[in-house]
């Protein structure tokens, strides 16, 4: 998979990206992400990319020139499946947006500043909004990093054991039930007996029923 992402501040990916999984699975070539700095597609004298919004009102909105010439010059080298905005006011992330994303070949990721983008490259190239929570960040490259970790994980072959994605919460809208390591006993406090009993069909069952125990406990939504 390739990922473009295009952002006015490329150095806040340095962190996410090259660390844990996300740098093994660009090490393997499961994934390369390309960083582009929208600053170097504006064509005014002072690099200038956003602009007062009409009609006035505070904030600065970010131009569409810059913008639309660094989606076009991306678009004409390959086909996209998706370009995204990221925006508090688009659709909410959850595991059936990023299980989708991860079988695309070709993704897009715009982050927005200050007020956000000029809407006419919403209408004219955008595919899919997302927000990852009720609530604004300073940018949208925060959101981008949880957006494309989310993604990169599901790639087959970047998880060490395929199947540890695959029982992740969320995959069957439960909950993952509790886990536990050595010692079998710290402080006195004691790991279910069932965990060290051996026995496959108990421990599948016990972990069900906890699963959904946690789930109606604190994400009943998950249920309905
Ligand atoms: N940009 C600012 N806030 C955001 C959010 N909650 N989700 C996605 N992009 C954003």
């Amino acid at each position: 998979m390739r990922i473009d992402i295009l952002t006015l501040l490329p150095k806040l990916f340095d962190g996410p990206f090259s660390d844990s999984i996300l740098k093994r699975a660009q090490e393997k070539g499961h994934v390369t992400i390309h960083l582009h700095n929208l600053r170097d597609y504006s064509t005014d004298k002072h690099k200038n990319v956003d602009d007062y919004q009409y009609g006035g009102g505070a904030g600065m909105v970010m131009r569409v020139e810059p913008i639309a010439a660094c989606i076009e010059k991306l678009k004409a080298e390959r086909e996209y499946d998706e370009i995204i905005y990221m925006t508090p006011d688009g659709e909410l992330l959850e595991q059936g947006i990023s299980n989708q994303l991860s079988i695309n070949t070709n993704i897009m990721v715009l982050c927005g500043h200050y007020k956000g983008v000029d809407e006419r490259i919403r209408e004219h190239y955008i595919s899919k909004e997302i927000s990852i929570g009720s609530y604004v960040l300073s940018g949208g490259e925060l959101a981008a990093a949880v957006l494309v970790d989310s993604i990169v994980r599901l790639i087959p072959g970047v998880l060490n054991d395929e199947t540890s994605a695959l029982t992740d919460s969320f995959q069957d809208n439960l909950l993952s039930p509790p886990v536990y390591t050595r010692p079998p006993s710290f402080n006195g406090w004691e790991v279910p007996e069932v965990l060290l009993s051996g026995n496959p069909k108990e421990i599948e069952l016990w972990r069900e029923r906890e699963a959904l125990r946690r789930t109606k406990i604190r994400r009943p939504d998950l249920l309905d």
